[in-house]
């Protein structure tokens, strides 16, 4: 096979999108995710400069056109711009995204935009300053929204993700469809999952992300027609609104059926699903800086990629949480 035909699995999928963790570390302590905070585990150190763009070169040989950086909480590292450039200059990349908890965004969106970020995902589960304190241990939700606003004059596409909640939902639906009005975001409804660490905060919380749907609907809300290289969101528009609204139900049926992903971990791990066993270890392989011989493993492992995270029968494979691969 050649090295430049893009990344197929054996049930059709294309992989044209990199999900590369930058770190596991985060400084949020959100219900679902990290309720205790990070715990450090012993480990090696997370990819380097050098090691992320050995990675990025392979997957663009493998036909990757999208990167996004994650964590964890990508920001905690000092070079993520260099980060972000690297990526960005990496021939047959075309967008770079970051995923943050935003805690930092007015003083770096600047310097990120600069770097060449096309694209921008937040993390806001309520717009309620003291409901967003609760959720993730930090009182920084005013702050966050100045460099949402930063991001928008600059002219970065910008997403915001919420997971959703059971306790209070319709107050959440209601203050986000008011700011949507007016702000240009993708907001995207994320469905809890389970994981292996929050059994108990997933049977409390878990919210059906249909029957939000089903007032979208009911209220105007209309179905964009879906691209064919899109992801699983299911994209929807208002003629009252400047946003959009997306919705993510891993618990509905096919859902994987449109996956276009792969991730790399902080550590150097391929996990072919969100909800693999294990990570397969290609630390070495990237340490080399083999960009050549790290594309042609990948491609050997891509057919082990299952069809389906399972999740509906309880899965949680081996996802502690997400700060480990971001989501
Ligand atoms: N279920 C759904 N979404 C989650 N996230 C983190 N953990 C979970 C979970 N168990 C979300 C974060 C963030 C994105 C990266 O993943 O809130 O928006
Ligand atoms: Fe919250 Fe994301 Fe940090 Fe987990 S990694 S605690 S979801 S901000």
């Amino acid at each position: 096979m050649k090295q430049n035909e893009i990344l197929e699995d054996g049930h059709g999928r294309r992989f044209y999108y990199l999900r590369l963790s930058v770190t596991d570390v985060c400084n949020f302590r959100c219900g679902y995710c990290l309720p205790d905070g990070y715990q450090a585990t012993p480990k090696g150190p997370d990819l380097s400069v050098a090691e992320a763009a050995t990675v990025t070169r392979a997957f663009a040989q493998l036909g990757t056109r999208k990167v996004r950086l994650t964590g964890g909480e990508p920001s905690l590292r000092k070079d993520l711009p260099e980060l972000i450039h690297n990526a960005k200059t990496t021939p047959g990349i075309r967008r770079v995204a970051v995923t943050s908890n935003g805690y930092k965004l007015p003083s770096v969106i600047d310097s990120w935009h600069h770097n060449g970020l096309d694209q921008l995902n937040i993390s806001i589960d309520s717009l309620d300053d003291r409901e967003f304190a609760e959720i993730t241990g930090h009182d920084c939700l005013p702050k966050i929204r100045t460099g949402i606003d930063r991001a928008l004059e600059l002219g970065v596409q910008t997403k915001v993700n919420a997971v959703l909640l059971s306790d209070g939902a319709q107050a959440r639906l209601h203050q986000f469809l008011n700011w949507l009005k007016t702000t240009p975001v993708t907001l995207r409804f994320i469905e809890l999952m389970q994981t292996g660490d929050n059994r108990n905060y997933f049977a409390s919380n878990h919210l059906r992300g249909s029957d939000i749907e089903q007032q979208l609907i009911e209220t105007g809300w209309q179905l964009l027609p879906r691209a064919l290289d899109a992801g699983p969101a299911r994209e929807y528009v208002h003629p009252d609104y400047a946003g959009r609204i997306g919705l993510i139900t891993p618990y509905s049926k096919d859902f994987c059926n449109s996956c276009n992903r792969l991730r790399i971990s902080a550590q150097g791990k391929l996990h072919l699903c969100l909800f693999s066993d294990t990570g397969l270890d290609l630390r070495e392989t990237i340490r080399n800086g083999d960009a050549d011989t790290l594309a042609a493993k990948v491609r050997a492992l891509i057919g082990n990629k299952e069809v389906s995270h399972y999740l509906q029968q309880g899965n949680t494979g081996g996802t502690q949480n997400l700060s480990i691969i971001g989501g």
